[in-house]
């Protein structure tokens, strides 16, 4: 099979994950590193033997070597950067979120439509493969209709500060950083049903907690202890099949302990997925508790990575339509901006 020849876009921490997977992939040729910071993409081209290093993004588009973009950049550039390269005839791996809102998805798809080139969000919580064996039970019907889903990922202290906390980089805050992780996975389990309203709040109340002497929390590469997004959002989503979702997600909250919890409800059966893969079933008249003996029944960081990687590099390379295409990227944007949205009114979004 012919390689594909890559570049990375951010050589901050999440792009060892990119980095790491492509390199064990054999059908990968990493050619080119970009970042602002132009010692951060030497280091990354040295660790990984990267021929090309670019400190402006558009300069390595224009490299005729690069078939395919990974973009691992601040959430305020993934747009433009996503047109750009899709403009330039490469194909793109875009990290989560897809950009800051709704209007600039539009962007992307706009820019999708006249590219025959692949497009693929890194959900990569749908790759690992505790959601991979549950999706397959679900399709084949063992949970019967989806129709209440229940998602919360509640860090007691952790704003990463810098960038995340930066609500012109980031777009906003645990909502859009670690929530739309566990919103989209419900969303994609329950079958990727259309929103129908949204009503939510979020809340501002603990700051970035930086004080807190006795607890280390992960920072971000480069940090500051500066913070203008929330600390809390909540919210009730509706779909148009009928179907629920309930969500909350905070970076700081007087918490017992930080929690991560997935669950779909189905009428015939239910599913955690995380803290634990559990299916939930009844037989004989009885309630069966199934813990499916896998070798990561949670979310496993680095096989999630490697799982998504090797799907991009095959779509890129056979064809095959990527799971997390620029469709689920807008409607989950959609959902995000419409949560936001609400809070800020605090009032009821309403789709037609
Ligand atoms: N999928 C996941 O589980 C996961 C986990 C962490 C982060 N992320 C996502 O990955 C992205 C990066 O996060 P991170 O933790 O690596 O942040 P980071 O701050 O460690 O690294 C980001 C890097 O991007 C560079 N950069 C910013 N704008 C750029 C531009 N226009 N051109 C070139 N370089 C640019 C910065 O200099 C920095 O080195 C974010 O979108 C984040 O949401 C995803």
């Amino acid at each position: 099979m012919k390689k594909l020849r890559v570049g990375v876009i951010g050589a901050g921490s999440l792009s060892e994950s990119h980095l790491g997977a492509y390199q064990q992939n054999p059908n990968v040729e990493l050619v080119a590193i970009c970042d602002l910071i132009e010692e951060r993409a030497k280091a990354k081209a040295e660790t990984y033997n990267i021929g090309h290093v670019y400190t402006d993004y558009h300069e390595m588009l224009k490299n005729p070597e690069l078939d395919a973009i990974s973009i691992v950049t601040w959430n305020n550039s993934h747009k433009e950067i996503s047109v750009a390269a899709l403009d330039a005839g490469k194909h793109v791996l875009c990290e989560k979120p897809l950009c800051m809102n709704h209007e600039e998805a539009l962007e992307i798809k706009a820019a999708t439509e006249r590219s025959d080139k692949k497009f693929m969000v890194g959900y990569v919580r749908r790759h690992a493969s505790n959601a991979v064996i549950l999706k397959d039970f679900i399709d084949k019907g063992t949970l019967g209709d989806i129709y209440y889903a229940k998602a919360s990922i509640l860090r007691r202290l952790g704003n990463p500060g810098g960038w995340f906390s930066d609500k012109s980089r980031s777009g906003g805050g645990p909502l859009i950083d670690i929530g739309v992780h566990v919103i989209d996975l419900s969303w994609y389990l329950m079958g990727r049903p259309k929103v129908k309203s949204v009503s939510a709040n979020t809340y501002s109340k603990l700051g970035n907690r930086s004080n807190i002497k006795s607890l280390s929390f992960y920072k971000a590469a480069d940090y500051s202890p500066e913070n203008d997004v929330e600390d809390l959002a909540n919210a009730l989503i509706r779909f148009d099949n009928g179907a629920s979702l309930m969500v909350d997600v905070s970076f700081a909250l007087h918490l017992k302990n930080d929690q991560s919890s997935v669950a779909v409800f189905g009428d015939k059966g239910g599913a955690e997925v995380e803290p634990k893969l559990t299916i939930i079933h009844e037989a004989n008249d009885i309630i069966l508790n199934s813990s499916p003996q896998v070798d990561h029944p949670s979310f496993d960081f680095s096989e999630g990575f490697q799982n998504e990687i090797n799907h991009f590099v095959n779509c890129c390379l056979t064809g095959e339509e990527p799971i997390g295409g620029i469709d689920d990227g807008v409607e989950m944007m959609k959902i995000l901006t419409a949560i936001y949205e609400s809070a800020e009114k605090q009032q009821e979004i309403m789709f037609e």
